[in-house]
């Protein structure tokens, strides 16, 4: 059994007694050091795992959801952890610092948390540069988004400078259209200025192909707060534009399943188990009405196998997690990772 799965349980108390973005900086800081250690070891991958989708090998069904390593500095050693594949980003043209703190918060009781994070990162630039000197070849996924202060009807400028910083290092890149944190992000989930940014990004995605001599999949990130028409209507333009694959979901806006917690009104997006079966039904929604040849990776509330395992069977092909990490620790990772694709 790696090292981290036996020091996590005693890790966990402490972090917890920090506030929760200084757990997170520490997490972070962390694994870097145990990965530059050995303390990670190297993961065996089993044949038996791997997974192809996205023109790709996966070596097993599970990521690092984007958020937890948004400035891709500790890549290697979530691949030591386990991981399949790693998304790095949120990632902007210009860095930027986030809202004000705080602006993360622990449900415990739900074993959820909730964010308003807004972004912060050191722009696609840095995390790019950091991404060329990688040493290993595992999966990464670049998610880009644009900045707090570029106004939607300029947005298409920001993605596409992030994709073509990001195309060489990238073996997909997700492009973020659902964080709640940035003010109108949302909007561009409408279908005109979707159809304007995907079109503008998919023949941008055709050139590079041609200059880099290597095709990198386009994914889009949802929503889980969308109604049946939204999705059906996202579903026909993904389709129309070939769009490669989707990513469901991201947080969500809503506080059913948490409203008493003192914490509740706090503004932001919420992930954990309250987003479960919320997440999953988008899941299952999307993709009856999407072709199979598009692919979706599933994420939200993703706290044990059995989670995983309903996502895959609802119609994912791979799975994501950040907020299970954070409270089952990386043994959840392995567990996932064990699953033997069909
Ligand atoms: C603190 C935090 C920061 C996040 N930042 C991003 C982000 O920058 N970009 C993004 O696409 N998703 C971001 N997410 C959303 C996650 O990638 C994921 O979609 C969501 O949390 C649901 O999965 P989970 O329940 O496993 O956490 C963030 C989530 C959390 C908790």
């Amino acid at each position: 059994m790696p090292l981290i799965h036996s020091l996590y349980p005693l890790l966990r108390p402490l972090l917890f007694k920090l506030d929760a973005e200084t757990a997170h900086e520490w997490t972070v800081k962390m694994m870097r050091m145990a990965h530059t250690l050995g303390l990670l070891g190297t993961p065996r991958h089993d044949p038996k795992t791997a997974v192809e989708v996205l023109g790709l090998t996966f070596p097993n069904c599970v990521g690092l959801a984007a958020g937890m390593d948004k400035s891709a500095s500790a890549v290697e050693a979530w691949f030591a952890t386990g991981f399949g594949f790693v998304e790095v980003g949120t990632l902007t043209p210009r860095p930027q610092p986030g809202n004000p703190t705080p602006r993360l918060f622990r449900l415990k009781e739900h074993e959820a948390i909730i964010n308003r994070m807004g972004f912060n990162n050191p722009g696609i630039d840095s995390a790019v540069h950091r991404l060329e000197r990688r040493t290993s070849n595992g999966i990464v996924g670049v998610n880009i988004g644009k900045n707090f202060n570029t106004p939607n009807e300029r947005a298409v400028d920001d993605y596409l400078y992030c994709l073509r910083a990001a195309y060489a290092v990238a073996d997909y890149i997700a492009i973020n259209i659902s964080s709640p944190n940035t003010k109108g992000l949302r909007d561009l989930q409408a279908e005109e200025p979707l159809v304007r940014l995907l079109s503008v990004l998919k023949e941008e995605q055709m050139r590079l192909q041609a200059h880099h001599g290597r095709y990198v999949p386009l994914l889009v990130k949802i929503a889980p707060d969308l109604g049946p028409e939204q999705i059906a209507m996202l579903a026909r333009v993904f389709t129309t534009l070939q769009i490669d694959g989707v990513i469901a979901t991201n947080t969500t806006l809503s506080r059913d399943p948490v409203q008493t917690h003192p914490l509740a009104l706090e503004a932001g997006g919420l992930s954990g188990a309250p987003l479960t079966n919320r997440s999953t039904e988008v899941i299952t929604a999307l993709r009856a009405v999407l072709p199979t040849s598009i692919p979706i990776i599933g994420v939200g509330g993703i706290l044990g196998i059995e989670d995983a395992t309903v996502k895959l069977q609802s119609g994912a092909s791979l799975v994501q997690l950040y907020t299970g990490l954070v409270y089952r620790g990386p043994i959840l990772v392995s567990q996932i990772a064990a699953l033997k694709s069909k």
